[in-house]
């Protein structure tokens, strides 16, 4: 048996058909599932787009099903709920977690596939959909449900590799790679935190709103190509303490060089392709670690969502798009203008 409240029976939906270069966005209408016994159903009120998006699309993660329901981010409120479910109610405002199946503890890699809008999995582009009842977590009263679509991939990231895995405290210093979601949100929380952060971007104008947010310094990475030189001097010659790795190959050998003896790497991006093949010599000499992250669990989203509340921090939304507008707002990510997040308003 299941309990329904007041959810709507059909729903506008997205879905990625295959085309001559990837996928291609089709907008459909079906109806709306109903919830097994343990499941939710959620009508998405904003979803946010990510860099891995635009990956998935183009077919650069590996196969996609024909059909596909796109994005892994949003938030909404819970309508109905399965007659097994005791977590939640009509009108929680919630958000699905990245991975549904990694709710707490270490992450295991058959967790992988579940990843939402990928592969196998359906994802948020869609008015309603229906998710196991523990993939769930509530959003921050203080955020409306754009500022909450961009937590689960971004934020999270930047938490994981800043506090659950870096301990990032006062006095430690930062770099972050370029002015997107997840470099964005490591500046705001490592500065909310005491760390001073040094902002790359290849942008004056975005500079500029990077020490508007609290950037400490920030460095233009293609008027400046050596800029782990000037991240040196910039920290009396020592490097920074963490460092957001969001390049990749193009990228991994300055980062090598701008980390400080003990300083804590987080690999977690592929801009300039996969697998950095650096020689690791200066880490061992240098007592340096790498952490490779993958976005994060429930358990740390919900611990990252006081943190938010109580700090105020309010993510930083580049442009907002109307949900008939899906394909301008992959065309605005791809094209690398953004500030911070692009969202989706339903
Ligand atoms: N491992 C994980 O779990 C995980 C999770 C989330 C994201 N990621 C990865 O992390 C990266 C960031 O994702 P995102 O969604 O935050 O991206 P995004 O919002 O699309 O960020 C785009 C911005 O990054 C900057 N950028 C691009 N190429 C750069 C380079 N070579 N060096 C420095 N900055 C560069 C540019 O900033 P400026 O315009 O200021 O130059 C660009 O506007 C991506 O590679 C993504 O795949 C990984």
């Amino acid at each position: 048996m299941t309990a329904t409240v007041a959810a709507p029976e059909r729903r506008r939906v997205y879905r990625l058909i295959p085309a001559e270069h990837g996928h291609r966005l089709t907008r459909q209408e079906d109806a709306v599932p109903r919830p097994a016994g343990r499941e939710v159903l959620v009508r998405i009120r904003a979803a946010s787009l990510n860099y891995r998006d635009l990956m998935v699309r183009r077919g650069q993660l590996g196969e996609v099903r024909d059909g596909l329901i796109p994005l892994s981010d949003g938030a909404g409120e819970v309508v109905a709920v399965g007659s097994e479910v005791t977590q939640w109610r009509a009108g929680d405002r919630v958000a699905p977690l990245f991975y549904p199946l990694w709710t707490a503890g270490k992450y295991r890699e058959a967790y992988g596939p579940s990843a939402l809008g990928g592969g196998n999995s359906d994802g948020v582009l869609a008015d309603v959909i229906a998710v196991p009842e523990a993939s769930l977590v509530r959003v921050p009263d203080t955020l409306d449900f754009a500022e909450a679509a961009t937590l689960p991939c971004a934020a999270l990231t930047a938490w994981q590799a800043l506090v659950v895995r870096g301990g990032v405290a006062a006095g430690d210093t930062v770099l972050v790679q370029g002015t997107g979601g997840v470099a964005l949100f490591g500046l705001q929380i490592a500065t909310a935190l005491g760390a001073r952060v040094i902002v790359l971007s290849s942008s004056d104008d975005k500079r500029e709103r990077a020490s508007r947010l609290g950037a400490f310094a920030t460095v233009n990475y293609r008027t400046t190509p050596d800029w782990d030189i000037e991240v040196r001097k910039l920290t009396d010659g020592l490097g920074v303490s963490h460092l957001l790795e969001l390049g990749g190959p193009g990228t991994f050998d300055r980062s090598l060089r701008a980390i400080r003896a003990g300083g804590h790497i987080a690999q977690i991006g592929v801009f300039t392709g996969f697998g950095p093949q650096s020689n690791l010599m200066r880490l061992q000499l240098i007592n340096a670690s790498i952490d490779g992250i993958n976005v994060g669990s429930g358990e740390q989203f919900a611990a990252m969502n006081s943190f938010i509340a109580g700090r105020g921090l309010k993510p930083v939304i580049d442009r907002s798009f109307a949900f008939d507008e899906a394909e301008a707002a992959y065309a605005h990510l791809a094209s690398g203008q953004h500030f911070g997040k692009v969202v989706i308003r339903f």
